[in-house]
């Protein structure tokens, strides 16, 4: 099947049948392209399940009425155990509409074990999890979801589903940066998210997440921000269920290509007279273009805060300085950087932002109130 008849049999599959059998992998959905509504939220809580570091020290705090708690010792009662860390990226998220609840995990880390190491110390609860979102295909952000499902799917609701930003989540990556010098990136095999029966929903276009979050849906690179590949990306591996159409027919003949991480979404909140936050997982498609594409599709242009990855630890001093000086152009109340945003972000972040920015760890709890 070509890759455009492939893609109109999903979309009819899933119109018809809601979960379709897809090309042999069951359980996927398209979302609706429909413009959507977005919701209004009054109350948001995060917690860092999973990041490079746990600094007990951190200071709770409060800036421009985002409460910081830091994680604190977090050990096990018999003191034995500890918060485990590691290059990844997982989040616990609580919402809150009037008396109505939602949860949702945003990424999964590298490895289960520390994930679910992690979650039995920070006592967060999985059987209160609406969704899955998963920001884009690299293993440190989907690493530990299989591992995550085997151990806590017999207490998360049945009706669960994952929520991937396109279909090239799931296509096998290589790191490094030429084609001469790669190493194994993983895949995300959807047949193994099938095995713990959640649907997956590919969200090429903005999509409302458990009725209080939405996704951005791709993103437009409009910002002065260089997508460099990080990476490369094989559309064609048989068994990992990826074929994308955005691709050419010399592109998808079995070769690596570089990864424009065409699928990489972020996940988003509106707070009740507060504004938008913005969670970015990595920022590979570059944190302004994605602040810039969750103002677009919610028509909502006060942006309260930017969590998340920005994905700029290896940049460049001066392009550091115009990505940081084009955040501040946003007025966001509060910067989050966190993962892969790197030293020299906090630090530049600091600089141009004195009034304006968190520093967070593994363990920390974030909360947003209108
Ligand atoms: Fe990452």
């Amino acid at each position: 099947m070509n890759d455009l008849k492939r893609r109109d049999f999903l979309k009819a599959s899933a119109a018809l049948a809601g979960a379709a059998a897809a090309g042999g992998f069951s359980c996927v959905e398209i979302a609706s392209a429909a413009p959507i509504d977005v919701p209004t939220i009054d109350k948001l809580s995060m917690r860092v399940l999973i990041d490079q570091q746990h600094d007990q020290f951190l200071p709770n705090s409060t800036v421009n009425g985002v409460v910081h708690e830091g994680p604190g010792p977090a050990r096990s009662p018999d003191a034995r155990n500890v918060l485990h860390n590691q290059w990844g990226l997982s989040l616990f998220v609580e919402s809150q509409r009037e008396q109505e609840q939602r949860a949702i995990m945003v990424d999964f880390g590298y490895t289960a074990p520390a994930l679910i190491n992690n979650i039995g110390l920070l006592k967060v609860d999985p059987g209160k999890l609406q969704a899955l979102i998963v920001s884009h295909g690299h293993i440190d952000h989907y690493g530990g979801l299989i591992g995550f499902l085997q151990n806590y799917r017999g207490v998360i609701p049945a009706d669960v589903k994952l929520y991937a930003g396109g279909e090239d989540n799931f296509c096998h990556r290589m790191r490094g940066n030429s084609p001469g010098q790669l190493s194994e990136g993983g895949t995300l095999d959807r047949r193994d998210i099938s095995a713990q029966n959640v649907t997956t929903v590919l969200c090429e276009t903005p999509t409302v997440i458990a009725d209080h979050a939405f996704t951005t849906g791709k993103i437009k690179r409009n910002s002065m921000e260089r997508i460099l590949p990080n990476g490369f990306v094989d559309y064609t591996k048989e068994g990992a269920a990826c074929e994308y159409g955005h691709y050419t027919a010399t592109e998808l003949q079995g070769k690596f290509v570089a990864d424009e991480h065409v699928h990489e979404h972020a996940t988003c909140f509106n707070i009740r007279g507060k504004g938008l936050v913005v969670i970015s997982s990595c920022g590979h498609v570059g944190i302004v273009n994605s602040v810039r594409q969750a103002q677009e599709v919610s028509g909502v242009q006060k942006v309260h805060a930017i969590v998340g990855g920005f994905h700029l630890g290896p940049a460049p001093a001066d392009y550091l300085k115009q990505v940081v000086a084009e955040i501040r152009k946003l007025e966001p109340d509060v910067v989050i950087p966190m993962h892969c945003s790197g030293l020299n972000f906090l630090l530049e972040a600091r600089a141009q932002m004195p009034n304006n920015v968190i520093q967070t760890s593994t363990g920390s709890r974030l909360t947003f109130s209108a």
